[in-house]
């Protein structure tokens, strides 16, 4: 695992890259009407922040079309060289990667139609309302903020083996000793506002399905790190890993059950 500077936690494997991907193919259905108030239609320019392995890029990449710009940014190295084989090996060639933090990309202010933020605010706390304050500079005026993130407190895998609930308790444990706020997307309309931003809309939903054989979320890609902070050690892994094995098993797949939140707000002004 990369160690990103100011700690983020979960570790590439092929089981994230997966759950990336689905996520992906999913937001572009289920939100298709935010992006489209949000200003994501062919020709926008977008830069996503906190892209990570960059699953979203080539689903921007496809809305904005050839006479439009993605851009992703992200602090881990990993990330940002998946990302850019994900773009190689889609073909994309509009699109491009750069390593930086989510609160200073270095990217020019007032050059994107539409900054956009998946899954990052939960990992910052403290930094949430610099990360938004910082997104509304990069778009110019008439442009638009795209905040996405969950309620982890109604995350769960139902049902689940209580070897499973102890992994999640811990993970949960680790970003609240950290300062981070799992619940923030219930916050989104007033980090959007804090940050000068007009909200247009306000949304969340809960997403239930099928939880896919070999799939062990969040939780388990962190596990490393629950191990090196103390919250967890190598005996604790090895019976998470024989609870997800046994649940793959079962033949009535549980459900994945997460909370999501989106707002869409305008950068107030007219557009030069
Ligand atoms: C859970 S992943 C989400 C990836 C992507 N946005 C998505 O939804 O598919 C979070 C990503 O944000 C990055 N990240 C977290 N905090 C960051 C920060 N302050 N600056 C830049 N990247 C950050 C991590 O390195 C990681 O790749």
């Amino acid at each position: 695992m990369t160690t990103v500077e100011g700690g983020y936690a979960l570790r590439l494997s092929d089981d994230e890259l997966t759950r990336y991907r689905l996520a992906a193919q999913r937001a572009r259905e289920q939100e298709a009407d935010l992006w489209e108030l949000a200003g994501l239609r062919p020709g926008a320019r977008v830069v996503d922040v906190g892209c990570g392995p960059g699953a979203m890029l080539p689903v921007l990449a496809e809305v904005v079309g050839p006479h439009g710009a993605v851009a992703g940014v992200d602090a881990d190295p990993e990330a940002v060289a998946t990302a850019r084989s994900v773009l190689a090996r889609a073909g994309v060639h509009r699109a491009g990667v750069r390593r930086g933090r989510a609160e200073a990309t270095g990217l020019p202010g007032g050059s994107f139609d539409v900054a956009m933020v998946r899954h990052v605010l939960a990992h910052n706390g403290g930094a949430e309302q610099r990360i938004v304050e910082h997104l509304a500079s990069l778009v110019h005026p008439g442009g638009h903020v795209y905040l996405l993130d969950v309620d982890a407190a109604a995350f769960g895998v139902t049902p689940a083996l209580p070897e499973i609930e102890d992994m999640t308790e811990r993970y949960t444990r680790w970003h609240a000793d950290r300062g981070n706020d799992v619940r923030v997307g219930r916050r989104l309309a007033v980090l959007a506002r804090g940050a000068g931003l007009e909200v247009e809309a306000f949304r969340g939903w809960f997403e239930i399905e099928p939880l896919p054989v070999g799939m062990r979320g969040p939780a388990w890609a962190a596990r490393d790190t629950l191990v090196a902070a103390g919250l967890a050690d190598t005996a604790d892994v090895a019976r998470w890993d024989a609870a997800a094995a046994a649940m793959d098993a079962w033949p009535e797949r549980p459900e994945l059950i997460m909370a999501m939140f989106a707002v869409v707000a305008r950068r107030p002004g007219q557009a030069s």
